[in-house]
């Protein structure tokens, strides 16, 4: 079969999180088992060298504002599809905001890229015709909504909620600017708290929604993570299913290091662990910690200036990599001051950084008051730096918190705390000394975490039924 992805972020293109690795990762999972993906993302101007590489194949004349063309072509091993609209992509800044913030016209710049999937989706591009329009978050959450009401053909649609904390808010005045019906502006319709929703747009009319892990489907049904969407997706609920996403094994393997090791040759990893230590300039007599991670309140990093003077004081140590809110951004900052030679903080963004963070840490910190998915998780377990996650959503999918009986059962992968709070957090970091203090069960562990499938197989082959389902 054929399937139209559409984002607003793909890796290897443009990422701010992980929808862009998922994005980006999608193709080859899904060619696997057979479905033929496509991926279309905007023109952004740091697009436009890729561009130049690509064929025109569709034109758009009159989309809101100015002139759009959809160029297509092989990039980086995807079938790539570019909207071209220099009057809506064609900035200086993220794909979200610039300099002074939020662009102002964020509905319609992603309602360009809604639509015009739909378009395509529907009439099919350069002889290419898709049997499923797959739309991702916020971004692309029209493009279910103008099949809808603008004529679906052949085609069915997907939604995939990767964080439902970003809704796509929109003043209900453009509902005819954004091409949308006003006789569907009621509350199971379009209406959303006496505006619009691009979200909500979606997985009002998608003939299918998913989630990126089983457990987050299920929170996201209840008004402590629905965000007030709750009861959209409680209304769908036989219509609404969690994937849990994979990671690129390849990408994320301890044998593609400068200092490779595996679960067979351990070695390398005291090796990698050692040299990270020198660069950041600590000396860790228990377990090396590490967070890569967006500095949010979502992600609990509010709660590290609670737990880690006494992790430090029991031994850890502890790397921070990420950027974020300038609040939290200074309170780490103040905690690497606080702790030299412990505790180093990296603000910023930085891919090579995060493959030597993982290499070379025994555990990676992932304490989410929500958490979709995650990826850090997994990235931990696949280099045998244990995962220490809050029982949420992906986390608690994808570690197993050692116990009496998990360990007995040869499956224990990580330390696993609940609720999100400091003293919980506490608790599992130090259970990791213990841990840690114990070289025989750290080596189980790392066993254990570096066996635990985290690749694609399982869930392409779960999209590729739900594709499948809803073309038949
Ligand atoms: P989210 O999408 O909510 O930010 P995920 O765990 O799904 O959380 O994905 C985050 C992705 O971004 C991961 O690939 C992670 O390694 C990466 N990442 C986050 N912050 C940084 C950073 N400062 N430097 C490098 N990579 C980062
Ligand atoms: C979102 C979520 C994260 C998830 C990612 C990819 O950014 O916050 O948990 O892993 O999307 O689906």
């Amino acid at each position: 079969g054929r399937v139209l992805s559409v984002a607003s972020e793909c890796v290897p293109f443009v990422k701010t999180g992980g929808l862009a690795d998922v994005v980006g990762a999608l193709p080859a999972a899904l060619a696997a088992v057979e479905w033929d993906m496509r991926v279309l993302i905007p023109a952004y101007r740091a697009l436009r060298p890729v561009l130049a590489q690509m064929t025109p194949v569709w034109e758009e004349p009159g989309l809101f504002g100015g002139h759009g063309t959809v160029y297509a072509g092989q990039a980086e091993g995807i079938d790539l599809l570019l909207l071209d609209a220099p009057h809506l992509y064609d900035r200086e800044g993220g794909p979200y905001s610039g300099p002074g913030g939020d662009w102002w016209d964020n509905p319609q710049r992603f309602a360009a890229l809604s639509w015009v999937a739909a378009r395509v989706a529907r009439e099919g591009i350069a002889g290419w015709r898709p049997d499923v329009l797959h739309a991702h978050d916020w971004q692309a959450g029209f493009a279910p909504a103008y099949l809808a009401y603008h004529g679906a053909g052949a085609v069915k649609s997907v939604i995939t909620i990767h964080n439902i904390a970003f809704q796509g808010w929109a003043p209900v005045n453009l509902i005819n600017d954004l091409r949308l019906p006003g006789e569907q502006f009621y509350p199971d319709g379009l209406e959303y708290y006496g505006g619009l929703s691009s979200l909500k747009a979606g997985l009002v009319t998608a003939d299918w929604i998913t989630t990126v892990s089983p457990t987050y489907a299920a929170e996201l049904m209840r008004p402590e993570f629905g965000m007030g969407l709750q009861g959209v997706v409680a209304a769908r609920s036989a219509r609404v299913s969690g994937i849990l996403n994979g990671v690129d094994t390849e990408l994320w393997s301890p044998e593609a290091g400068p200092l490779p090791y595996s679960a067979k040759a351990p070695a390398g990893k005291a090796q990698a662990r050692a040299a990270l230590c020198a660069e950041f300039g600590v000396e860790v007599p228990g377990p090396l910690a590490i967070v890569v991670s967006r500095l949010t309140d979502q992600k609990g990093i509010d709660l590290l200036p609670q737990v880690v003077p006494n992790f430090v004081a029991a031994g850890g140590g502890l790397i921070v990599l990420g950027s974020g809110d300038p609040g939290l951004e200074a309170a780490m900052r103040a905690l690497a001051q606080a702790h030299p030679g412990r505790v180093a903080v990296r603000i910023g963004y930085d891919e090579a950084l995060s493959h030597r963070l993982f290499a070379g840490a025994d555990a990676v910190l992932v304490p989410s008051r929500f958490e979709p998915c995650g990826l850090t998780q997994m990235y931990g377990l696949r280099f045998g730096t244990l995962p220490v996650v809050a029982a949420t959503g992906g986390l608690a999918d994808t570690v197993i918190g050692v116990s009496p009986a998990t360990l007995a059962a040869g499956v224990a992968t990580g330390v696993v705390f609940h609720p999100t709070d400091a003293l919980a957090f506490g608790q599992a970091l130090t259970k990791l000394v213990e841990v840690y203090g114990q070289p025989k069960l750290w080596a189980r562990l790392q066993k254990n975490a570096m066996a635990h499938p985290v690749g694609w197989e399982t869930s392409a082959a779960a999209y590729a039924a739900l594709y499948e389902s809803l073309r038949a």
